[in-house]
C-alpha cells in the first residue's frame, strides 16, 4: 500500500479544514474565506464560505499573468471534420474575454443562467468559460438529447440566453441542432431573451430575426470583459442528470470548492502537472467533460484535448492512438465502452503499431463498471496502468480511485480501488447499520462531503435532501450498491434505483416509461436495462396493450421506439421492445423489474415470495427468450 496515500487519506479525514485550506492555497482568491467549511449550511455543507474568486481567472488569466500565456491550453482535434486548432492560454483568454463581452453587452451578468447546446467544438468551452468569467451560471445540454429534454432544462433553469451550434456531426449523419433548439423554445414556457448561434459549415442554420445573433458577428462587435469576482458558494454551473422520473435533477456546482478540488485532483489523482497533456475523451455535455476537458486541466495549467470524434469509425479504431501520439498525451480518460468498441473492431490492437505512444503513461476509465476483460485487454495492448475510478455527476470528481500521484497501488480487477482523500465511505444495510468488510450494501459517504460536490439541486433543496440525505441520516447516499473489502478496496456493483448506464451515459428507465405510457395503445409498461456487450447496458421495453387493441404489434413497437427517440433523444439507445400480456408484480402492485432483468441477463433468479402470480414471470421469460434474451 502506498504510504503517501495512507498518510494523506488519514489527514483528509482527521483534519478536513486544514487539509482543504492548504489545497486552497493553489487558487487565487479575491477575498479569503471566513470559514473553510460551513457545516450548518442547508441542505448541505458549504465550502470556503465568505471567500470570493473567479473560476475563469484561475483557469486562464492567472496563467497568462504568471508568464505562461504562450503555453498551449486547448487542442481541438476533429476527425469528423478534419479540422485541428490549438489555442495558447493567452489566445484562449482573449477569445473568452471577447465572447464574455458579447454576452455582457446583451445584459448577461452575475447569477444569470445561460444554456449551452453545442457539439464538441472549442466554442463550447469558450462559452462555458465566458459565463464563468461573468459570474453567470452555465447549463450545458448534451447534443444527443431531443428537443423536449432541452425544453425541460430551459424551463427549469430559466436562462436569459442560449448559446448553440447550428449542427453536430455524427459519423453517420449531420445532426441539425438549430431546429431542435427552435422546437425546444417553442415548447418551453420560459423564453430566452436571445440566442447566439455558431454557424458550422456542415449545416448552417437560418437565424430568427430579433432573437438570434450570429456568434462571429457578436464577437466581432464586442469588447473584452473582465473577470467578475463571485462568492465561493455561488453556482458556477447547473448540469442536469437523470433522476428517477422524467424531471432531471439540476446538479449545482459551486465556484470555490470546485476550483480547489479539481486543481488538487490533477497532480494527486491523475499525476498530471502543468504543461502536460491530458485528454478526457468525453463530451462537454457530461460531467467528465465539464471537469476534465474544461476546468481541471486549465486550472492546473495543463494542455487539454477537445476531441470531436468517436473511438471507432472516425476513421478507424486507431484514432485514439493517433491522437495520443500526435499531441503527446500523457493521460487519457474515457469510458470502458470506448475500449470495448475498439477491442471489437481491432481485437489484436494492430492499429496501435503505427504510432509512437512513448509519452503515454496511464489510462483512466470511469462512467460505468470497468469489466476485467476490457481492463486486461487495455493493459496488455497499451502497456500502461489502467485505472478504474468511480464517480458521479453529483460529486464532480472521483469518489474512489487508484491515486497515481499519491503512489499507485496494485489493481484488484473489478474495483475502482480505494476511497479518494476527503471521502469517508461506508457500506450500510437497509437499517443504516454498517456492513462488515466484503458484504454488500448501500455505498454511502459520511457527511460532510468533500469540496466540489453538489451542495443542492437547482431550485430543489427538498428534492436534494430527500434523494441523497434522508435514507441514511448523516450520510450521502450514492444510490450505488457494493462492498468494501478488508484492504479498503471498493467494489461498485449496481445502482439501487432505476438508473441504467448506456455506453457510459446515465439514463432513467422511469423517464422512458413515462414516454411509453403516453402511447395511445399502451396500458402499462416497464423498461429494464439489459446487458449489452458493447454499451454495457441497453434499455428494453415491455408493453402491455389496452384491451381491444388489435393493431399490428410490430407497428406499435416501432412507434414506441420512435417516441422515446423523439422525446428523450437518440442517446437513449432505445431500440427494442416486446408486447406482453401482463407484467409480473408483487401483491402490493410493484412491478418486478429486477427479476425481469435477471432473467434477461441469464442470471440466477429466485421466484419472489411476494409475487402475485408466478405464471406472469414464466410468460415474461418466454417473451424475453423470443426477443433473444438471454443473448
Ligand atoms: N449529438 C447528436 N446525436 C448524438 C450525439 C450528439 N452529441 N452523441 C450521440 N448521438 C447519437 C448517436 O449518433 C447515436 O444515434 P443512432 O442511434 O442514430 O446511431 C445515439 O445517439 C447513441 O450514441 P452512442 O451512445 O454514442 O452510440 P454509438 O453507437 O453511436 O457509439 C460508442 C458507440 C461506444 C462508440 C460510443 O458510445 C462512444 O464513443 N462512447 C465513448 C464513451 C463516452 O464518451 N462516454 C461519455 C462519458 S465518459
Ligand atoms: P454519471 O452521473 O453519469 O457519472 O453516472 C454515475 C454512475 O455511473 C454511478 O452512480 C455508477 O453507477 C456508475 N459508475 C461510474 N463510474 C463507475 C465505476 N468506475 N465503476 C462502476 N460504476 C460506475
Amino acid at each position: 500500500m502506498s504510504e503517501r496515500y495512507n498518510e494523506i487519506y488519514r489527514r483528509s479525514l482527521n483534519d478536513p479544514e486544514g487539509f482543504w485550506a492548504e489545497a486552497a492555497e493553489a487558487i487565487d482568491w479575491d477575498r479569503r474565506w471566513d470559514r473553510v467549511i460551513d457545516d450548518g449550511a442547508q441542505p448541505a455543507a458549504r465550502w470556503f464560505a465568505g471567500g470570493m474568486l473567479n473560476t475563469c481567472h484561475n483557469a486562464l488569466d492567472r496563467h497568462v499573468a504568471a508568464g505562461i500565456g504562450d503555453r498551449t491550453a486547448l487542442i481541438y482535434d476533429s476527425p469528423v471534420t478534419g479540422a485541428q486548432r490549438s489555442f495558447t492560454y493567452a489566445e484562449l483568454r482573449d477569445r473568452v474575454a471577447r465572447f464574455a463581452g458579447a454576452l455582457a453587452s446583451r445584459g448577461i451578468g452575475r447569477g444569470d443562467r445561460v444554456v449551452i447546446y453545442m457539439p464538441m467544438v472549442p466554442e463550447a468551452a469558450i462559452a462555458m468559460l465566458a459565463c464563468a468569467r461573468l459570474g453567470a451560471v452555465h447549463s450545458v445540454v448534451f447534443g444527443g438529447f431531443a428537443a423536449n429534454e432541452l425544453a425541460v432544462r430551459i424551463d427549469d433553469s430559466t436562462p436569459k440566453a442560449i448559446v448553440a451550434g447550428s449542427c453536430g456531426i455524427e459519423p453517420n449523419r449531420v445532426v441539425r441542432y438549430k431546429p431542435l433548439l427552435d422546437a425546444a423554445i417553442e415548447t418551453a414556457r420560459h423564453k430566452p431573451e436571445f440566442c447566439v448561434i455558431l454557424q458550422r459549415e456542415a449545416g448552417p442554420a437560418e437565424l430568427v430575426p430579433g432573437r438570434d445573433v450570429d456568434w462571429d458577428e457578436a464577437v466581432a462587435a464586442a469588447s473584452p470583459a473582465d473577470c467578475v469576482p463571485v462568492a465561493a458558494t455561488d453556482p458556477l454551473y447547473i448540469l442536469y442528470t437523470s433522476g428517477t422520473t422524467g424531471q432531471p435533477k439540476g446538479i449545482v456546482r459551486d465556484n470555490g470548492g470546485h476550483a480547489v478540488v479539481l486543481k488538487w485532483s490533477m497532480p494527486n489523482i491523475y499525476d498530471t502537472g502543468p504543461g502536460e497533456v491530458f485528454w478526457a475523451a468525453s463530451d462537454v455535455g457530461w460531467v467528465v467533460g465539464h471537469s476534465y476537458i474544461v476546468y481541471a486541466p486549465l486550472l492546473n495549467g495543463s494542455t487539454s484535448i477537445l476531441f470531436e470524434g468517436k473511438p471507432i469509425g472516425t476513421p478507424d479504431a486507431g484514432v485514439y492512438w493517433r491522437t495520443i501520439a500526435e499531441h503527446g498525451v500523457k493521460a487519457l480518460f474515457t469510458a470502458p465502452t470506448a475500449f470495448r468498441a475498439i477491442k471489437k473492431e481491432d481485437p489484436g490492437c494492430a492499429l496501435r503499431a503505427a504510432y509512437d505512444m512513448s509519452g503515454f503513461e496511464a489510462l483512466y476509465l470511469a462512467g460505468e463498471r470497468a469489466d476485467p476483460d476490457t481492463v486486461k485487454w487495455a493493459e496488455d495492448h497499451l502497456g500502461v496502468p489502467v485505472i478504474d475510478h468511480w464517480w458521479q455527476t453529483e460529486t464532480g470528481w472521483p469518489i474512489a480511485a487508484n491515486c497515481v500521484g499519491l503512489g499507485r497501488v496494485p489493481v484488484k480487477y473489478g474495483s475502482p480501488t480505494r476511497a479518494v482523500p476527503g471521502w469517508d465511505l461506508r457500506v450500510l444495510d437497509e437499517a443504516g447499520k454498517e456492513r462488515p468488510a466484503g458484504e454488500i450494501g448501500a455505498l454511502v459517504a459520511r457527511l460532510p462531503m468533500p469540496p466540489g460536490c453538489a451542495p443542492t439541486l437547482w431550485n430543489a433543496d427538498r428534492r436534494f435532501r430527500e434523494a441523497y440525505l434522508t435514507e441514511f441520516p448523516g450520510h450521502y447516499a450514492t444510490a450505488d450498491a457494493g462492498y468494501i473489502d478488508e484492504d479498503g478496496y471498493v467494489f461498485v456493483m449496481a445502482r439501487t434505483d432505476d438508473i441504467i448506464n448506456v455506453a457510459g451515459h446515465r439514463l432513467s428507465t422511469g423517464a422512458m416509461e413515462e414516454v411509453l405510457a403516453e402511447h395511445p395503445d399502451v396500458a402499462e409498461c416497464a423498461v429494464i436495462g439489459v446487458a449489452d456487450a458493447l454499451k454495457g447496458q441497453v434499455p428494453f421495453g415491455l408493453l402491455v396493450l389496452k384491451d381491444g387493441v388489435e393493431r399490428d404489434t410490430g407497428i406499435i413497437v416501432d412507434e414506441a421506439v420512435g417516441m422515446v427517440r423523439g422525446r428523450i433523444g437518440p442517446v437513449a439507445a432505445f431500440k427494442s421492445a416486446s408486447v406482453v400480456a401482463r407484467l409480473p408484480k408483487t401483491r402490493s402492485g410493484k412491478i418486478l423489474r429486477g427479476t425481469m432483468r435477471q432473467i434477461a441477463d441469464g442470471e440466477e433468479w429466485k421466484m419472489p415470495a411476494t409475487i402475485e402470480d408466478p405464471a406472469a414471470l414464466d410468460e415474461i421469460a418466454a417473451s424475453l427468450s423470443a426477443a433473444g434474451y438471454p443473448n
